[in-house]
């Protein structure tokens, strides 16, 4: 049963994105806004978050049904204790063909400094970093906490130190806010190895207050970029799956990344499982249901053993992806209208980014 699996539309199962905790020590007003992610919200009690081994477990069993490459996010993993652990558990996990996996992660790096080297220690391959502005007073309206930009740019530069060589950053633009900070991010990292990636702003969750007007799409951004001296040009995909479009500066100095959910849906070759804090299983960003593989890890009936259970879940992971048919994003720009998009979507925070 490995390596083979297609969904409804001829997709592989080939990422798995695993959000290690639904908390944050940000509130970016796109994602964990301070309204309703307040004092009196209920995050997940200790007891319902997936242990160690019991993502390692299930992990085990997606490699096996051919996923490569797995991506912890959270909320912020960094705030999940002794994650070093869990990036050693699964950086030991192989594919069928012997191969290690990709694993990377997800953080606003706030706590990077104290961490980069102990999670490169730990066996991380990759690290993507969410930065959205590079002045400061922007960058504190954006993350709403008052954390300084300063500590985020220490953060990137310990995990270089680390021998994290390539790192990416990823921006989500909102009009309204950010949208000034494209050139001086563009002109920032264009002379390091990192890759800069254009995220336009999401209708993910039912919390953001998210409007069309908001959204600067990867052609106002090549526009401005262009005006502003930094013409750009395409590369090619380095797979099909990818949320990135790929450019680079036309001197060939410096790789962008453009994440067009909203203008250009990518929906076509996604490839993404999603499993959340507590162990529920998602075939898209945008679902309204998951599905509970918690209750199997945890089941006790009497005459089963481990090995069994772990069938039961292998076979059930392979008849979920076989049914999956989702395309939020390529609806969306079709059929869907703004207010049914505001309905019951899972937030990403809990789905993970
Ligand atoms: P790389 O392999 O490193 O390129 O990773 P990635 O692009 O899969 O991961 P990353 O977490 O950096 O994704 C960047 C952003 O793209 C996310 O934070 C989301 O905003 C968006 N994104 C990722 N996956 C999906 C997806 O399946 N659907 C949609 N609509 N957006 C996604
Ligand atoms: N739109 C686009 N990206 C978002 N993220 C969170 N909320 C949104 C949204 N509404 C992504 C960002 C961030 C990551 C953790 O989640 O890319 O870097
Ligand atoms: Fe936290 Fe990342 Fe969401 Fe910002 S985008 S609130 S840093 S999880
Ligand atoms: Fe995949 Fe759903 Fe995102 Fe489309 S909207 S790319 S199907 S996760």
């Amino acid at each position: 049963s490995t390596g083979t699996l297609k969904d409804q539309l001829h997709r592989p199962l080939q990422d798995l994105r695993i959000s290690v905790t639904d908390r944050c020590n940000f509130r970016c007003t796109y994602c964990m806004p301070k309204e309703i992610f307040n004092k009196d919200y209920a995050y997940l009690p200790q007891r319902d978050l997936l242990s160690f081994e019991e993502i390692t477990r299930l992990a085990k069993l997606f490699v096996a049904h051919g996923v490569t490459k797995i991506r912890l996010t959270g909320g912020e993993p960094l705030l999940r204790k002794n994650l070093e652990e869990l990036i050693h558990l699964l950086s030991g996990i192989r594919s069928a063909n012997g191969q290690p996996i990709d694993l990377t992660l997800t953080t606003n790096a706030a706590l990077l400094k104290q961490k980069a080297q102990s999670l490169k220690d730990a066996g991380l391959n990759r690290l993507t970093v969410s930065l959205d502005a590079l002045n400061d007073h922007i960058f504190k309206q954006m993350n709403d906490v008052d954390f300084p930009v300063a500590q985020v740019l220490e953060g990137i530069q310990a995990a270089e130190s680390a021998g994290f060589e390539q790192i990416k950053i990823n921006m989500v633009v909102k009009k309204s806010v950010n949208a000034n900070q494209v050139i001086e991010m563009a002109r920032y990292f264009k002379d390091t190895p990192h890759i800069l990636r254009f995220i336009e702003f999401m209708d993910v969750g039912s919390s953001n207050a998210w409007c069309m007007d908001e959204v600067m799409s990867t052609a106002q951004i090549i526009d401005t970029l262009a005006n502003a001296g930094m013409p750009l040009v395409a590369l090619q995909a380095n797979n099909k799956s990818e949320t990135a479009t790929r450019y680079q500066h036309q001197d060939g100095q410096g790789e962008l990344g453009f994440i067009s959910s909203v203008s250009k849906a990518f929906c076509r070759d996604c490839s993404r499982a999603r499993l959340s804090t507590q162990g529920m299983l998602y075939t898209c960003l945008f679902a309204t249901a998951g599905y509970d593989l918690r209750q199997y890890l945890r089941s006790n009936e009497p005459n089963q053993d481990s090995n069994q259970i772990d069938v039961k879940i292998s076979k059930l992971i392979a008849s979920i992806w076989q049914n999956r048919q989702d395309r939020y994003s390529e609806l969306r720009g079709s059929a869907m209208t703004t207010k049914d998009v505001t309905s019951q979507k899972i937030e990403m925070s809990y789905i993970g980014g």
